[in-house]
């Protein structure tokens, strides 16, 4: 049996510090016109040393509880949508989990399921999806989805076609099958991949980069991508995805209110919604001010729209990602 998917409460959480076009001039050879023209970018937000994508998640998850009126110690679940997580083990939700103070000595011990999954860009995405499932198996779970990058981590500063692209953030959800006041339903959700294009984007670091102690790393450690290829499997897929969901939910672009894509460029951007016949008016961009970051563009999108007055509780919202793996999905809330 299908039950509800309601968003009952939403956070997001950037770090304070920015990193600006003008700044990357003074460190590899691009300009402000160029990163402008070709992405949109204008700056993008950088984690300090002290802090971890784990600490933007845990803030994201903060206010999405206090906004859905929970405390920590109501959460039964928490999923974490990363593709940097603070280590490669203990997972970044159960990290989350310690930060929120949900431990053995708040009675919480064995109640909690903690679990990362890694769909990179698409994490939101299949996260609503796993939020789904697991009502339905558990209809009086407390879900909490957190999207927590750190880009700037995994990113080579002396690559001029990469580093201009990602930045740190994080957004989190409060799911439930009921809600006094919820925000959306999460109606549908439609998530694919295509292994054959694991090639396109990469970030290292994990076993397959083998290290010993006290060497150093290499470029394979950070992202590379395969930028023009990606940009065209992003196009093409998160158009058809999106068409495809809302047909098998009876409904046309013109029924939507807000579409909002993954933020990794403009043009993307722009190119999807153009493809889709969707007017400036009905896509929503923020790519420029915090460039890429990932799992979390999504969520940290739904904030700013809701925040800037072109999104409301109830509305129709067609929200569409990809990302490497190669993954893509579409989402509608209602
Ligand atoms: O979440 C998924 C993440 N990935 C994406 O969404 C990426 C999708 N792809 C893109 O957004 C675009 O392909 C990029 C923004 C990455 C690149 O734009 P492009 O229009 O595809 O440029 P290009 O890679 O074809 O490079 C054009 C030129 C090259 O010079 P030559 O070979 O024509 O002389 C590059 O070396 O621009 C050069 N270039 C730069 N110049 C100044 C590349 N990066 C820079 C830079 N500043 N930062």
């Amino acid at each position: 049996m299908n039950h509800p998917c309601y968003i009952c409460g939403l956070g997001s959480s950037v770090p304070s510090r920015v990193l600006t076009n003008a700044d990357l001039e003074k460190m590899v050879e691009t300009s402000d016109e160029w990163i402008t023209a070709r992405t949109g970018i204008k700056e993008r937000h950088i984690l300090d040393e002290n802090a971890n994508g784990s600490d933007l998640g845990a803030e994201a998850a903060r206010a999405a509880l206090a906004e859905a009126g929970l405390a920590p110690e109501d959460v039964t679940h928490i999923f974490a949508a990363t593709c940097t997580p603070d280590h490669l083990s203990p997972s970044t939700s159960c990290i989350i989990a310690g930060k929120l103070g949900i431990s053995a000595s708040s009675g919480q011990m064995g109640r909690v399921m903690c679990m990362d999954f890694n769909a990179a860009c698409t994490g939101f995405v299949y996260g609503l999806e796993l939020a789904r499932a697991t009502l339905c198996l558990h209809p009086e779970a407390v879900i909490l989805l957190v999207s927590a990058e750190a880009l700037s981590r995994r990113t080579n500063f002396g690559d001029r076609s990469t580093c201009v692209l990602f930045g740190d953030a994080a957004g989190a959800v409060v799911l439930r099958s009921s809600c006094e006041k919820p925000l959306w339903n999460v109606a549908d959700v439609s998530c694919a991949s295509d292994g054959a294009l694991r090639d396109l984007i990469q970030i290292g670091g994990g076993t397959a980069s083998p290290i010993e102690v006290g060497s150093t790393v290499g470029p394979e450690w950070f992202v590379t991508m395969q930028g023009m290829a990606v940009f065209k499997h992003a196009v093409r897929n998160m158009a058809e995805e999106s068409q495809k969901l809302l047909e098998r939910n009876g409904m046309g672009f013109e029924d939507v209110d807000l579409f909002i894509p993954h933020q990794a460029n403009l043009r993307i951007i722009k190119a999807v919604g153009e493809r889709l016949g969707l007017g400036e008016d009905k896509v929503f961009a923020n790519v420029q001010n915090y460039g890429n970051t990932s799992a979390a563009t999504l969520p940290v999108a739904l904030a700013d729209a809701r925040k800037a007055g072109r999104l409301a509780p109830g509305m129709k919202v067609l929200l569409t990602s990809f990302g490497s793996g190669m993954t893509w999905g579409s989402a509608l809330l209602v």
